[in-house]
């Protein structure tokens, strides 16, 4: 099945440079990368995308607190960070830094594009400012008692205690959780970007397919409820890039942190030498996709395309969210040991086990997604284990045996075989959409026919028996065409598992060369493709995360 090549920019939102990776960046990491593996398997052009986001106070005073420079904090935090991607298998094409010069050089120009359009306006506006420190102070650095229920200790937006959300302003002995000092009111002039000039361009693009329905929903509650000025500038001392013609005055970290994607795809076309303007210049034909959470759509949603529009550049062709992750049906937690490290998670079991279940789980929408530890185990050893590498170990063995590795020389099933390669476009279509729950569910489902297949044929009762050798084979070399085509289909949720079958087809199984049957093909002998989940291991893995 050939299909026209597209070339396609995909991304993932850019983890905070201030602490370790959990498995909620995880399960956007292992979404965004099913897809981008699914799209170069079926042939296209397709960049993954990412970088680390580096600015902002909460990382400057993290720095301060550590007795390193910010430049020395964030450079440990990425290595760290690709660590953890590289472990889940996610494949980058390149991830860079917003503390970078592409950076730099883009949220610059594109400021400037913007001002020039006159859609930036300058006013003074009065805030909490720590004395001792030095500092404005953001909603949560500053704590007091809950003007509703009195709570102690409350953070200065909302309180959880009785859940009252409010200003700063109105807590009862506000104090700054930085200094403890009664923080004071401090006028200065912040920048403004004017979203409400965008006001048609925003509701046009929530009427296109850019946007899962329930997204275009909220952003649309936001249009008609009035789009208000983003503030766009923070005071010195600030760790992030200054704006041009402002001195003293720096961009808010969410200003520059989607330029990011356009900072790393030009850090990735200056070392490979493809051609940047493809991919950001208006009037190409490439697709840009970004995969998010969905509690920054309104970045996404309305912010950036604004920006982008603005400054000349082209918009998304979708930005796709996803629901957040809970553990054994609940927010994750430290006491709980659910509160789970993508470190942690790798010192104990295999990043395989992961991505699949999250394939089983993730559908498009925007709904939660559960971690059943013991649901995890149990899908795993039955699906992956106990039903697709079992068709491969099964009739690998007769075909060691007696036929020295060798298939048949014709296939014995064609129309079987057909069958299953026909079920690849339905399977395409439910990968496309991101719809890996269902992708997954059809793939197991043909694994079962498979199995059934064998079951019926049982090679294991024809092998004792004389003249039936040419049986053995043929039901044999049709179980291991089978599982190629299973294999082809699991590749972009199991790269590695893919990689090992590989080795043993003697093929490449991607899924643009999917074509017709292996025959009178050399395998080489059958290693076990995945170890059964060991309960014990994720037992060990909770008592880690409760540490
Ligand atoms: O919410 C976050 O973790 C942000 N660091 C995501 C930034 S995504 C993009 F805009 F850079
Ligand atoms: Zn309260």
């Amino acid at each position: 099945m050939t299909v026209a090549p597209r070339t396609l920019l995909v991304t993932s939102a850019l983890p905070y440079a201030n602490g370790p990776l959990h498995l909620g960046h995880i399960l956007e990491q292992v979404q965004t990368d099913i897809w981008v593996r699914f799209q170069r398997s079926r042939g296209h052009h397709c960049l993954y995308i990412c970088a680390d986001d580096a600015h902002g106070t909460a990382i400057m005073l993290s720095a301060e607190q550590a007795g390193v420079t910010p430049e020395a904090h964030i450079a440990a935090v990425k290595a760290h960070h690709l660590e953890d991607s590289t472990g889940f298998l996610v494949s980058f094409d390149n991830y860079h830094s917003t503390h970078s010069e592409e950076n730099r050089r883009w949220s610059e120009t594109i400021y400037q594009r913007i001002e020039q359009q006159g859609h930036i306006s300058v006013r003074e506006i009065t805030q909490a400012y720590d004395a001792d420190k030095g500092l404005f102070l953001a909603d949560r650095f500053i704590k007091g008692s809950c003007p509703k229920c009195k709570a102690l200790d409350q953070y200065g937006d909302n309180c959880e205690a009785c859940g009252a959300t409010y200003a700063p302003v109105d807590l009862i002995d506000p104090v700054s959780a930085l200094s403890g000092t009664t923080p004071v009111d401090r006028a200065s002039d912040h920048v403004f970007f004017k979203l409400g000039d965008f006001d048609a361009l925003l509701r046009e693009w929530t009427r296109s397919d850019s946007l899962q329905p329930a997204i275009a929903n909220k952003l649309n509650e936001w249009i008609t409820a009035g789009l208000q000025d983003w503030d766009i500038s923070r005071d010195a001392p600030y760790f992030g890039f200054e704006i041009p013609g402002h001195s003293g005055k720096y961009f808010y970290v969410w200003l520059d942190a989607p330029i990011g994607y356009i900072a790393s795809t030009q850090d990735y076309c200056a070392r490979t030498g493809e051609d940047f303007e493809r991919y950001w210049l208006l009037d190409n034909d490439t697709e840009l996709y970004h995969f998010i959470g969905k509690d920054i759509v309104n970045f996404h949603g309305l912010f950036w395309p604004a920006m982008l529009h603005s400054a000349g550049l082209r918009m998304p062709t979708a930005v796709y969210a996803h629901g957040f992750l809970t553990v054994d049906g609940t927010k994750m937690s430290k006491s709980r040991g659910t509160f789970i490290m993508a470190s942690t998670y790798l010192a104990h079991l295999d990043a395989e086990y992961l991505r699949y279940y999250f394939a089983a789980k993730l559908s498009s929408g925007i709904d939660d997604i559960d971690l059943n530890l013991s649901d995890f185990i149990q899908r795993v050893n039955a699906d992956l284990v106990g039903k697709v590498v079992n068709i491969a170990s099964r009739c690998a063995g007769f075909l060691r045996k007696s036929f020295d590795n060798r298939m048949s020389a014709t296939c014995s099933e064609p129309a079987l075989l057909a069958e299953f390669i026909q079920e690849g476009e339905a399977i395409a279509e439910c990968y496309e959409a991101r719809e890996f729950n269902r992708a997954m569910r059809d793939i197991i489902a043909l694994a079962d026919r498979a199995n059934q297949y064998i079951d019926e044929k049982k090679p294991w009762i024809m092998a004792k028996e004389a003249g039936l050798e040419q049986d053995v084979q043929d039901v044999c070399s049709t179980g291991i065409n089978l599982f190629r085509v299973l294999i082809t289909y699991l590749k972009p949720v199991l790269p590695d598992m893919a990689g090992r079958a590989e080795d043993f087809l003697q093929v490449n199984v991607d899924w643009h060369r999917l074509d017709g049957p292996l025959t009178d093909h050399q395998l080489d002998t059958f290693k076990p493709l995945l170890q059964r989940v060991d309960p014990k291991q994720v037992d060990a893995m909770v008592t880690a995360s409760k540490a």
